[in-house]
């Protein structure tokens, strides 16, 4: 049967009403992969949900459908985020998608290159402001009271509930619950919503235990682990450079209420976990996602994860979002004569 969409799909779950159009890319249904490589380091099994997959390379696509579709619900004619890049280039592709106008705030030259170009290339108004995450999403705040603008950051309720339905998918392919469920952590509201999509599901007698939430935030951008606002965040994974994440409390509940954490991952631990997961699995995600892969490799080696653990890492954005970390951190081809022989004396045959 043919993919309908987050909102169709799953519309017994959502607030959806007579009213609501099915705006929609066919988002959704991303494929859940054995991680053959993580797998065998840790003696657990390892998925990757790769997020990737979704229509704009990003997990924003199955709360943006939503969010787009109550904002023309509720006859908006202008959406409006703040965003390190991935909401941004969402919303541009949905507002185009519903026929209404998005804008767009983002901090100045922090956003990876892939994600402006979508932002352009769908016609947003797109202001960069000297200021990070943290400070345009303020002035977003403020355009939402004082505009007839709909905010479409994961402040949105309904941001929440598109989200949520990546728990339900986790269930279904896995036919089984994860022991735990990794997630970068930057605004906070992704894991929010697979914590809610978790729970609402059991509700629903669908599955009978929960995973335990383990979240991870770059180590120059943590302010939830540390308890206090960052005030100049910086980390490789401009995605999650975020010093005061809006979620913050609903992201401590999910951690705390499953029996799991929201720790700390360095710089090098994401960039080492991002060309793993490239390399020795074929999979480009980009570097704020392979937190996830990292942070699990970390508590499995302080000792935190029981060998046998089931385990899905969530994999939130496309690695060509961000060709410029890529190309930075991998090897340069090497230029040589057009020549077979020299490609051959180079390869050792
Ligand atoms: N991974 C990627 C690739 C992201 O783009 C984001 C957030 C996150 C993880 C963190 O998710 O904020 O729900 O905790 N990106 C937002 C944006 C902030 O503007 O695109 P979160």
């Amino acid at each position: 049967m043919r993919w309908k969409g987050v909102i169709e799909e799953y519309k017994e779950y959502l607030p959806v009403t007579n009213k609501t159009p099915f705006v929609t890319f066919y988002e959704g249904n991303t494929p859940l992969i054995e991680s053959r490589h993580v797998s065998r380091l840790t003696n657990c099994k390892v998925y990757l949900k790769y997020e990737g997959a979704n229509p704009t390379g990003s997990f924003k696509d199955r709360g943006m459908c939503l969010a787009i579709a109550k904002a023309v619900e509720k006859g908006r004619q202008a959406v409006i985020c703040a965003s390190t890049g991935n909401t941004s280039a969402s919303a541009a592709a949905y507002a185009v998608r519903a026929g209404i106008d998005c804008i767009v705030i983002i901090p100045k030259g922090k956003i990876a290159l892939g994600k402006l170009s979508q932002a352009i290339m769908h016609g947003a108004k797109v202001f960069e402001v000297d200021g990070n995450f943290d400070e345009a999403l303020n002035l977003v705040r403020e355009m939402g009271e004082k505009y007839p603008v709909e905010i479409v950051n994961s402040i949105n309720p309904f941001r929440i509930e598109g989200q949520k339905t990546g728990a339900f998918e986790v269930c279904n392919q896995l036919g089984a619950v994860p022991d735990f469920h990794a997630i970068p952590v930057g605004n906070a509201g992704n894991i929010t919503a697979y914590w809610k999509g978790y729970n609402e599901y059991k509700a629903a007698g669908k599955i009978n235990s929960l995973p335990k939430m383990i979240g991870f935030q770059a180590e120059g951008a943590a302010p939830i682990v540390l308890g206090h606002l960052v005030k100049n965040p910086e980390t490789v994974a401009t995605a999650i450079r975020i010093g005061n994440p809006a979620s913050w409390k609903q992201a401590e509940a999910a951690a705390r209420d499953s029996g799991g954490s929201i720790s700390i991952v360095t710089d090098q631990e994401i960039l080492d976990a991002y060309k793993v997961i490239a390399a020795k699995e074929g999979i480009f995600c980009e570097p704020a996602s392979a937190a996830s892969v990292a942070g699990t490799l970390k508590l499995h080696k302080a000792g935190k994860i029981p060998e046998g653990s089931t385990i899905v890492c969530v994999l939130t954005g496309h690695g060509l979002k961000d060709p410029d970390t890529a190309i930075k951190q991998g090897t340069k081809p090497a230029l040589v004569p057009c020549k077979i022989t020299e490609i051959v004396k180079r390869l050792g045959y």
